[in-house]
C-alpha cells in the first residue's frame, strides 16, 4: 500500500531565480521522514512539486520506480500524495463534508450524492478522531480540528503518502500528542510520511530518518537516532550554532522602586476572553505572557489595540494616560503589534515585499512620505537586519517561505520606531538560526529602551529569552514569575492551574 519516491536533479525556477539546484534523493517506502532546513530552503517548494502544486523546471519524480509528472494536485492525489500546506488550504465557508470531497464530489447519476459523501465524511472523521458533524461549516472549528479535517481528507483520497509542512505550528501540546499519535496509526497501516518542521525534538521523537536541504540543495539524509537536535541544527545551517538565547541583562528596577513603566494597563476586561487583566512594562524589559492556547492572551491584546470589543480602567504609556480604539492610533502613540495570524492580520501577502514594510509607518504619518527609492532603501536594510532571505525584492509577500513571512511582519512592526513592541508568537515557523537572530534582536530592543512583551506558547523561549512572565489562564492573569521562580514546570503549574 505505501510508495517510495526518488526525486532525481530537481531543478525549479521563479521567473530567473533558481531556488532548487538539482535535488536528488530517495524516500524509500513507509517511511516517517523529517525534512529539515531554514526558511527557504526550499522544502515546500520541492514537496509542492511532488504533489502537483508546481512543477519542476528541469529534473524528475519516480513514484514506485516510474518517471510522473503531475500537472496539477489531483493528478498527485490520484496516484496516492496528498500534501497538507504549511498555510492551511480549507474553504472556510464550506461544511466539513464540502470540504473533504472539494473536486472529488460523489455523484449518483446527474446529482450530487450528499448521503454518500456525508457518510464517508463520519467515517475518516472516526478515523482521525474528530468528533464533528459533517454539515458544520469549518470556520467553526478551531485550528487543531481543521488540521484534522485536512488529514481526513488525505485519508479520503487513500494517501499512501502524505506530507505535512509545520502541521504542528499552532496545535496545544495535547493536540500535539493526538497529531503524533494518529502519525504512528497511519505508519503502521503502512503510509509514508513526510513531516517537515522546524521544531527538532517533535522530529526526535517522531521520524525515524531526516533529510536536511540547505540553500535548495540535498545535503544528507540520516537515520534520525544517529542524530542529536543540536547536530540536526548544525546540518541544517552548515556551521556550528553557538547559543541559542542571548545572555539575560538584570531586571530593569520594578515601579514599586520609584521607576516609570513604559507601559501600564490596568482592569482590561474583553468579554468572554479576558478578565480584569493589569500589569506593567519596565523600559529594557521582556516581559512574557504564557498560557495554554484559549487562556485569551492573543484577545487580550486584540482588545488593548482596539481590534476587539473591551473595557479598560487606564492605559498610561510612558505615564500619560492614552486611549486606543484602533491599531492605527495605538502605532501613533507609540504601541505596535506582530499579530499571531501572520496571513490574516500580520502582513497583506498579495502587495509586494515593499509596500508591507512601510504600510503601517505610512498609516502612521498619514503621508507619503516615503518616495519610492527610500522604501526600496529602507527595504534594503530591513532584509540585511533581519536576514529576509529572498531571490529578488520584487515578489509578492506571498512568495517568502513562511518563515521568512515571519521575518518581514517583524520588521513591518518595528518599521514606525515603537516605544513598546508586543510580538505575539515571534517565531512561529522560524528556523533555529532565525529564531537565534529574533532572539538578539528582541534583546537589542530592550537594551534600546523599548518594553518588549512576548507572547509564546514555546515556554522553552519565554524561560529563555524574559525578565518576566505572565500567565494566564482561563481570561485571567493566573501569576506574574519573576526571573529567580523561571522554569518551564512553574509556568506549566499555573498555566494548568495545578500550582499548590
Ligand atoms: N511563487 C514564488 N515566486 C518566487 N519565489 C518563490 C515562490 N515560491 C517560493 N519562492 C522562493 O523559493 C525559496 C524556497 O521557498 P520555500 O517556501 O520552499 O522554503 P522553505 O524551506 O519551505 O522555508 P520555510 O521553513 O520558511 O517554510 C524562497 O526563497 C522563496 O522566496
Ligand atoms: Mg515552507
Amino acid at each position: 500500500m505505501s510508495i517510495a519516491v526518488r526525486f532525481e536533479n530537481i531543478v525549479k525556477e521563479f521567473g530567473t531565480v533558481r531556488v532548487l539546484h538539482g535535488v536528488s534523493f530517495e524516500l524509500p517506502r513507509g517511511g516517517v521522514y523529517g525534512l529539515l532546513g531554514e526558511n527557504g530552503a526550499g522544502k515546500s517548494t520541492l514537496m509542492k512539486i511532488l504533489s502537483g502544486y508546481e512543477q519542476p523546471t528541469e529534473g524528475a519524480v519516480f513514484v514506485d520506480g516510474e518517471a510522473r509528472v503531475f500537472n496539477n494536485s489531483r493528478a498527485a492525489e490520484a496516484a496516492g500524495i496528498v500534501l497538507i500546506h504549511q498555510e492551511f488550504n480549507l474553504a472556510e465557508d464550506l461544511t466539513i463534508a464540502q470540504n473533504i470531497f472539494l473536486g472529488h464530489e460523489k455523484k449518483r447519476g446527474w446529482w450530487l450524492d450528499d448521503a454518500a459523501m456525508r457518510t464517508e465524511t463520519a467515517r475518516v472523521l472516526a478515523q482521525v478522531g474528530l468528533d464533528k458533524n459533517p454539515d458544520m461549516p469549518v470556520r467553526h472549528l478551531i485550528v487543531a480540528e481543521k488540521q484534522l479535517v485536512e488529514i481526513a481528507k488525505a485519508l479520503a483520497r487513500n494517501a499512501r503518502l502524505l506530507i505535512m509542512d509545520e502541521p504542528t505550528a499552532s496545535l496545544t501540546p495535547g493536540e500535539t500528542e493526538a497529531l503524533f499519535r494518529l502519525m504512528g496509526r497511519l505508519h503502521e497501516a503502512g503510509v509514508t510520511i513526510v513531516y517537515i518542521s522546524h521544531k527538532l525534538d517533535e522530529v526526535e521523537r517522531t521520524t525515524n530518518e531526516v533529510i536536511v536541504m540547505r540553500d535548495g540543495r540535498f545535503v544528507t539524509r540520516r537515520p534520525t537516532a544517529e542524530l542529536t537536535r543540536r547536530e540536526m541544527a548544525n546540518l541544517m545551517v552548515g556551521r556550528e550554532l553557538s547559543d541559542l538565547y542571548p545572555p539575560k541583562d538584570p531586571s530593569p528596577a520594578p515601579s514599586s522602586a520609584g521607576a516609570m513603566p513604559r507601559l501600564k494597563v490596568v482592569g482590561m476586561t474583553v468579554p468572554g476572553w479576558a478578565q480584569d487583566v493589569g500589569f506593567e512594562v519596565m523600559p529594557g524589559e521582556i516581559l512574557g505572557f504564557a498560557g495554554l492556547v484559549g487562556a485569551g492572551r492573543t484577545e487580550l491584546f486584540e482588545g488593548l489595540l482596539g481590534l476587539r470589543p473591551h473595557s479598560v480602567e487606564r492605559i498610561e504609556l510612558d505615564g500619560h494616560e492614552i486611549r486606543i480604539r484602533n491599531p492605527r492610533e495605538a502605532v501613533a502613540q507609540g504601541l505596535t503589534y506582530l499579530s499571531e495570524d501572520r496571513k490574516g492580520k500580520g502582513l497583506h501577502v498579495g502587495f509586494g515585499l515593499r509596500e508591507n514594510l512601510t504600510l503601517m509607518a505610512l498609516e502612521h504619518y498619514a503621508k507619503p512620505w516615503l518616495r519610492p527609492g527610500d522604501e526600496m532603501r529602507a527595504l534594503q536594510t530591513a532584509v540585511k537586519d533581519f536576514g529576509i532571505r529572498t531571490g529578488s525584492l520584487d515578489i509578492r509577500a506571498s512568495s517568502l517561505s513562511g518563515g521568512n513571512q515571519q521575518k518581514l511582519a517583524l520588521a513591518k512592526v518595528l518599521h514606525p520606531k515603537p516605544k513598546v513592541i508586543v510580538l505575539d508568537e515571534p517565531t512561529r515557523g522560524v528556523d533555529v538560526g532565525a529564531k537565534r537572530d529574533i532572539y538578539f534582536l528582541i534583546q537589542r530592543l530592550a537594551r534600546e529602551g523599548h518594553g518588549v512583551i512576548v507572547v509564546s506558547s514555546e515556554l522553552m523561549e519565554l524561560v529563555g529569552l524574559c525578565h518576566r512572565v505572565a500567565v494566564m489562564r482561563a481570561g485571567r492573569l493566573e501569576a506574574m514569575v519573576d526571573a529567580q521562580h523561571l522554569t518551564e514546570e512553574e509556568l506549566i503549574s499555573h498555566a494548568t492551574g495545578t500550582k499548590n
